[in-house]
């Protein structure tokens, strides 16, 4: 087992405010580390600490053994670090295609193939490659940010709650396709739809008032309801 990425007890200031105060955990080669917490509890801000996008003022990042807390955020996505925004980050007067072009621009000469690749991974991308991203369902959104993440082969990918706001139907088609990436690209997923994260995940981490209180496989979240009662209000 490789430890892809790991954050050692980091704690950020957003303003004034002390939002994360001793975030630890471990995302392995291959798996799903799924980030619990109710809402407000710091799953965000986590990514973005990562990402740079809210610098830590306390702790570290490692990414493959290497240090990456003080990197500006562009270098550490050329690292290979995806991230799907919670708010998904399309451009609603672009096209799907000018996404994709967006996403690959500079990436050396084996873009082609990797927009089929990836387009045979979203179909209904391929439908909608010269419509506005604007007028895509909000399942099919999700999917164009996923899309767009994937398209580079990142080492890691970050997404965060792709399941808000979808229907029940929709967030299935989500985790299918999150599953068939599985394996191949290594996922931090931040998710508050439980189903989603036991089907996925391989290990837990949850996240409560900016610390991380919890971990372990995800097998031993499903058994133990009362954890999920206490730190995440359901059962
Ligand atoms: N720009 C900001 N200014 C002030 N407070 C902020 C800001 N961004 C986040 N916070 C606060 O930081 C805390 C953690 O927010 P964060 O978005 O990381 O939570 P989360 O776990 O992702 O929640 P959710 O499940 O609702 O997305 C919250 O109390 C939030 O109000
Ligand atoms: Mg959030």
């Amino acid at each position: 087992m490789e430890v892809l990425l790991k954050t050692e007890n980091l704690e950020t200031f957003i303003g004034q405010y002390h939002i994360l105060q001793g975030v630890t955990f471990e995302a392995i080669r291959g798996e799903v580390t799924v980030l619990l917490g109710r809402n407000g509890a710091g799953k965000t801000t986590t990514l973005r600490t990562i990402l740079g996008l809210s610098p830590p003022s306390r702790g570290k990042v490692f990414f493959k053994q290497k240090e990456i807390q003080e990197l500006p955020t562009y270098k550490t996505a050329n690292l290979g670090i995806g991230y799907v925004p919670e708010d998904q980050g399309i451009f609603p007067y672009l096209t799907v295609e000018e996404h994709f072009k967006i996403a690959t621009k500079g990436k050396g000469d084996k873009v082609n193939e990797r927009i089929e690749t990836t387009l045979a991974l979203f179909p209904d991308l391929k439908q909608f490659w010269r419509k506005q991203a604007g007028v895509l369902s909000g399942g099919q959104k999700q999917m164009l940010a996923i899309a767009r993440a994937y398209i580079n082969y990142n080492e890691l990918l970050m997404i965060d709650e792709p399941s808000k706001g979808l229907a029940p139907i929709v967030v299935e088609k989500v985790m299918e396709t999150l599953e068939r990436m599985k394996g191949e690209t290594t996922i931090i997923l931040v998710e508050q739809n439980y189903l989603m994260a036991e089907y996925l995940g391989d290990r837990f981490y949850i996240i409560d008032d900016g610390k991380t209180v919890l971990s372990g496989e995800m097998k031993e979240l499903k058994e133990h309801e009362e954890w999920r009662k206490k730190y995440l209000g359901i059962s």
